[in-house]
């Protein structure tokens, strides 16, 4: 099938407005850009990229500024399960729309959401909405420290949650600073990260469980809560292994270590998110993205003992609050893709993901490209590696490896795909094989025109 609607005009012409503009956002933005992770796109020369400003979206696909339409594996991170405007979840919006957009009232468009989420995942008794996965994590490790009487939290080397200090601990280790043994240091994300916070976080290793007992062995009585992603997308999307989660939960038991399940991306994974599908029994389960229809959400949940922490209204050992807390847009747009993301639709979508995997797999072998395949369900990621990666370290992307996939992400682009760099992506529920074999034709022919990444080790 054709998707690729990329104007064929000059280089220069394709993109000209949106280079317009990425001069203009120059003059405002630090590096041109608002949110770290929508960067320029490497045309033209990296550092003098140029940012693909969206005009629209309808179904499958976005359309940029200059007219030229992509296929979208990007859904903003994730978060568009539906693709772009999505007939039911429009109608919401529009619906709510018309009554208000926020007040200092609760509405009734909460509680139906609050109801749909408690339904569907085991963990959840109890919920409070917020307005960001970050601000989920962040009070669920709050929730945790004041239940435990503990201050440390342990999270996974590589493993992204957000924005909260303490969650983003070791989010960048590299080769230079993860240190010279097998046990992982807690790394600074941001330049002069205080060292209190390094000292509250250990780092643990993702699949290795001898070391991990061995960690938690050493602080599991200062430990509040364990963070943990089933498919860390950052960490490079690896698998967890055997029964190491339930091995896990385990240690976190034997020491009082409360168990957070991240499922801000992965909740995607299953009708009734990750946790349940991994045989994980987490304390508390922070969400968003696909939970808010498109809108900003998050929301943390578990047990009613757990999640009574919260209350009462007056003198709650941890406060929660916030401005635009379960606007009712959000409400609304979050609780129509929930409805409309049936077990039908999420095994729709995670047949396409694996198609979508094996697809490129079979690039891989039939042009000798060092290229692996990673994710589950409707979820993927590219690495430029022989060997598939079990650990963060065997995932994490050599300087020349991270340059070949932005390259590859520019090939795939030029031919009408877009997706998150450095090579992820979601498949959503209005795609199609068609598209999924249109988007494994352009990886092929992509690799083709790179005859370079045969070289790579
Ligand atoms: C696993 C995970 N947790 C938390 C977050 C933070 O969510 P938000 O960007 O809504 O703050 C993210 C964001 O991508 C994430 O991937």
């Amino acid at each position: 099938m054709t998707v690729h609607a990329i104007r064929v005009v000059s280089e220069e012409d394709r993109f000209r407005h949106s280079a317009d503009l990425t001069r203009r956002a120059r003059a405002l933005y630090p590096s041109g850009v608002t949110r770290v992770s929508v960067g320029t796109a490497p045309i033209g020369a990296y550092e003098d990229g140029i940012s693909i400003y969206a005009q629209s979206g309808s179904g499958a696909f976005v359309e940029d500024v200059d007219g030229n339409r992509y296929l979208d594996f990007h859904n903003n991170f994730s978060t568009l399960v539906h693709g772009h405007a999505h007939p039911a979840v429009i109608q919401a919006i529009q619906g709510q729309l018309q009554r208000g957009v926020c007040f200092g009232n609760p509405t009734e468009a909460d509680l139906d959401l609050a109801a749909a989420l408690c339904d569907r995942i085991p963990a959840i008794e109890r919920i409070r909405f917020l307005n960001s996965g970050t601000e989920a994590v962040m009070f669920a490790i709050k929730a945790a420290r004041a239940i435990t009487g503990r201050r440390k939290i342990a999270k996974f080397e590589g493993a992204f949650h957000g924005t909260y200090d303490w969650a983003e601990v070791s989010v960048r280790s590299n080769p230079e600073n993860w240190g010279k043994g097998a046990v992982p240091h807690s790394t600074p994300p941001y330049l002069n990260t205080p060292d209190q916070v390094l000292r509250d976080v250990v780092t643990l290793p993702f699949n290795d469980l001898a070391l991990t007992r061995a960690i938690l062995d050493e602080h599991g009585d200062e430990i509040a809560c364990i963070l943990v992603d089933v498919m860390p997308c950052a960490a490079g999307m690896v698998p967890v292994l055997g029964d190491y989660l339930a091995n896990l939960q385990e240690l976190a038991r034997h020491r009082d270590i409360l168990v957070i399940s991240d499922e801000v991306v992965c909740f995607r994974l299953g009708y009734s998110g990750s946790s349940a599908l991994a045989g994980l029994d987490p304390d508390l389960v922070t969400l968003g993205k696909v939970i808010g229809g498109g809108l900003p959400i998050g929301a943390v949940g578990g047990k009613q003992q757990i999640l009574s922490i919260f209350a009462p209204q007056d003198r709650a050992p941890v406060p929660q609050g916030g401005t635009f807390s379960a606007n009712p847009l959000t409400m609304a747009a979050g609780l129509a893709a929930l409805n409309g993301y049936s077990t039908g639709q999420v095994e729709h979508v995670n047949r396409l993901g694996d198609r979508l995997r094996q697809g490129v797999e079979e690039v891989a072998n039939a042009t000798g490209v060092p290229l692996i395949a990673m994710g589950a369900g409707s979820l993927f990621r590219l690495h430029l590696k022989r060997r598939r990666p079990t650990t963060y370290r065997e995932a994490f992307a050599s300087p020349k490896e991270s340059e070949a996939l932005r390259r590859l992400n520019t090939f795939v682009l030029m031919r009408g795909f877009q997706v998150a760099f450095p090579f992820w992506g979601a498949v959503s529920t209005v795609m199609s094989e068609a598209h999924i074999d249109a988007f494994v034709d352009a990886i092929r022919e992509s690799v083709l025109a790179m005859p370079d990444l045969r070289g790579l080790q």
